[in-house]
């Protein structure tokens, strides 16, 4: 159904050019670029992360850094490139020195990414670190909860850890990896669970 996978592209990119001149916190005065997101916006998985750094507030998209070179091998130990799932970010311009979002920027820019998940609308959420996960799972620990899944509104999120935690800490490389082995049985689950109304033609990724 070309015509549905158009519209989401199309909406996803007209949120995109809508991110690329939003005035709406105190970070579009220092970003150089707004960073949307990007991906196929046919996905089963959307991931998402804290917020653009340097490379990605330059060029204008998520992960390109070295965080994000971890997320392109994580992706290929289950077989994944970037090009099959959509990856953003709780705040879509870079707050300055990488320092911490602030509370109101966090708010600010919600409904931008609530727009996307609406229109990707799916069946996994993988969130990358403390301030997705915080959406999700108020007051909980990393620690305790990575790697298991949860069902909210008839969406798989599944907690993990940021892959920039595994660079400073070579310990969790290990279990990052580990915790996105269960994906794709996680991305199966949620299909057989919740079949979609009929669209024989969408690609079914994993
Ligand atoms: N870290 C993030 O959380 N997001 C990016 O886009 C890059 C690094
Ligand atoms: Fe707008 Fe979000 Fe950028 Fe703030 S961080 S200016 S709310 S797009």
């Amino acid at each position: 159904m070309d015509d549905v996978i158009g519209d989401k592209a199309t909406a996803l990119r007209e949120i995109g050019e809508q991110v690329a001149s939003c005035p709406k916190c105190a970070l579009a005065k220092t970003r150089t670029k707004a960073v949307p997101g990007s991906g196929n916006p046919e996905t089963n998985i959307v991931f998402i992360g804290e917020g653009p750094g340097f490379h990605e507030d330059q060029q204008g998209l998520p992960f390109v850094g070295q965080a994000g070179k971890f997320l392109d091998e994580l992706l290929a130990s289950i077989e994944l490139r970037r090009e099959d799932v959509y990856i953003c970010n709780v705040v879509k311009c870079r707050p300055p020195n990488n320092r911490d979002p602030q509370p109101e920027e966090i708010a600010a820019c919600a409904p931008w990414l609530e727009q996307q998940l609406d229109i990707i609308k799916p069946r996994v959420i993988v969130t990358l670190g403390r301030f997705s996960m915080s959406r999700y799972f108020k007051g909980q620990a990393i620690g305790r909860i990575h790697g298991q899944p949860k069902e909210i509104d008839g969406v798989l999120v599944v907690p993990m850890y940021h892959p920039a935690a595994a660079l400073h800490q070579a310990s969790l490389r290990n279990t990052i990896l580990e915790d996105f082995k269960k994906l794709p049985g996680l991305v199966e689950e949620a299909l057989s669970k919740a079949p979609a109304e009929p669209e024989p033609e969408q690609i079914q990724l994993l």
